[in-house]
């Protein structure tokens, strides 16, 4: 690749010193410094060799899709999360290609959705630099921003318990204007909308003392200050029944049936019929030591629901590889469309459509099957009157 673009000045001045070189208009733009661009000369992943073959690769089903979704979406959001370093050059380059390549798309996003793990380390100036570097990028896009926090939020202060909590993002969200996560440290949940849509922020949460503390979905320190029973699940749950429109879930977990934690986001189960998808991050797609045998599995179900559960992780290019997120698109119908994107690449890499209809049908027996009336074996073993009378000797 011969180097003769001009750096794209629409780059955030936070993001100084890594330049974009648009490759062409339309067909999205190589993110690195000039020395690193004389470095890849002869091997650039992003250049086949002839405009003809770059336009065929640039221009994929997934494109195509997505332009189309584009046009008939009535409601559209950004998910990320975990850009989880405490490497302020390389955040640099990871907001970089995340936030350029958003640019580039044309910003298509009225609210963003960043679930957790923005930071991690316990060095006061390493952290204050991310923050200040993810808050003039993402400030620079003027679109309101929600944040969940994640395990990693709370590095700071699992290694200063005789301090109050210091979660340096949480808060530099709260404080934001416009920008929203909990009120307080020790809430465990948020709600908000996107149109006429309710959307629910399950948090990581600590207390002001710092007594307690919840991450990875479970209680981390001071169990026995903990102040939540099940009756504040119970109570969650309930608010969420009582929605009368379709319900979306965030946070830095799934439930039942993710690839990583569910403990505590399990005292939600079974979730009210209400709820339509589960967006989550903390297993960093392609990250084989933590997601395992799940560590591309993009999307799965929260067992014995037909609520799909979409790993959206990771903005980082350390343990996943590449810098990853999520388009979400809401259709004038209550449809829905999901969007995978590598900033990277500039590309989509797969599309998911959990369709609206899919959740009412079969859910009385779901809950059957979750939560067995007392006196009976065990979920699984629980029949539905209709399965009953299909075949009374219960072989199928
Ligand atoms: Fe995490």
């Amino acid at each position: 690749m011969k180097k003769t673009a001009t750096p794209d000045k629409r780059l955030p001045q936070a993001l100084g010193g890594i330049d974009i070189f648009p490759l062409r208009p339309g067909t999205g733009a190589l993110l690195c410094s000039a020395d690193a661009l004389d470095e890849m000369e002869g091997s650039d992943p992003f250049d086949p060799g002839g405009e003809e073959e770059r336009d065929q690769k640039m221009s994929t089903m997934f494109d195509d899709l997505y332009q189309e979704s584009l046009v008939r979406a009535e409601h559209k959001v950004w998910i990320l999360s975990d850009l989880q370093q405490g490497l302020p050059e390389n955040t640099r380059r990871c907001l970089a290609a995340g936030i350029s390549d958003f640019e580039l798309l044309g910003r298509p996003a009225e609210q963003i959705w960043y679930l957790g793990d923005a930071v991690e380390g316990v060095e006061a100036d390493r952290l204050a630099a991310m923050c200040r570097l993810q808050e003039e990028a993402f400030a620079s896009l003027r679109i309101p921003l929600c944040y969940a926090t994640g395990n990693h939020d709370y590095d700071y202060s699992r290694t200063h318990r005789d301090q109050a909590p210091w979660m340096p993002f949480y808060e530099m969200v709260r404080d934001h204007p416009g920008w929203k996560t909990t009120a307080k440290s020790e809430d465990f949940y948020f709600r908000t909308q996107i149109g006429k849509y309710p959307v629910y922020f399950l948090c990581d949460h600590v207390s002001q003392t710092n007594g307690w503390c919840v991450t990875h979905s479970r209680v981390a320190w001071g169990r026995e200050n903990y102040p939540y029973t099940d009756d504040d699940a119970q109570a969650l749950k309930a608010k969420m029944a009582a929605e009368t429109e379709p319900m979306i879930t965030c946070g830095h977990y799934g439930f039942s049936g993710c690839n990583r934690d569910h403990e505590l986001m399990d005292h939600l189960l079974p979730l009210p019929k209400t709820e339509r998808v589960h967006f989550y991050g903390h297993s960093h797609i392609g990250d084989w030591a933590w997601g395992k045998k799940d560590a591309w599995r993009r999307i799965c179900w929260v067992d014995w629901h037909d609520v799909p559960q979409i790993d959206v992780s990771s903005f980082e290019n350390i343990r996943g590889r590449h810098c990853r997120s999520v388009l979400f698109h809401i259709y004038a119908d209550g449809n829905m469309g999901v969007f995978f994107r590598n900033h990277d690449l500039h590309c989509f890499t797969e599309a998911y459509f959990p369709a609206g209809e899919n959740a009412p049908q079969g859910w009385d027996g779901m809950r059957l099957r979750y939560d067995p009336p007392q006196g009976t074996e065990g979920g699984q073993t629980v029949r539905t009157k209709k399965e009953e009378a299909a075949s009374p000797s219960g072989r199928s």
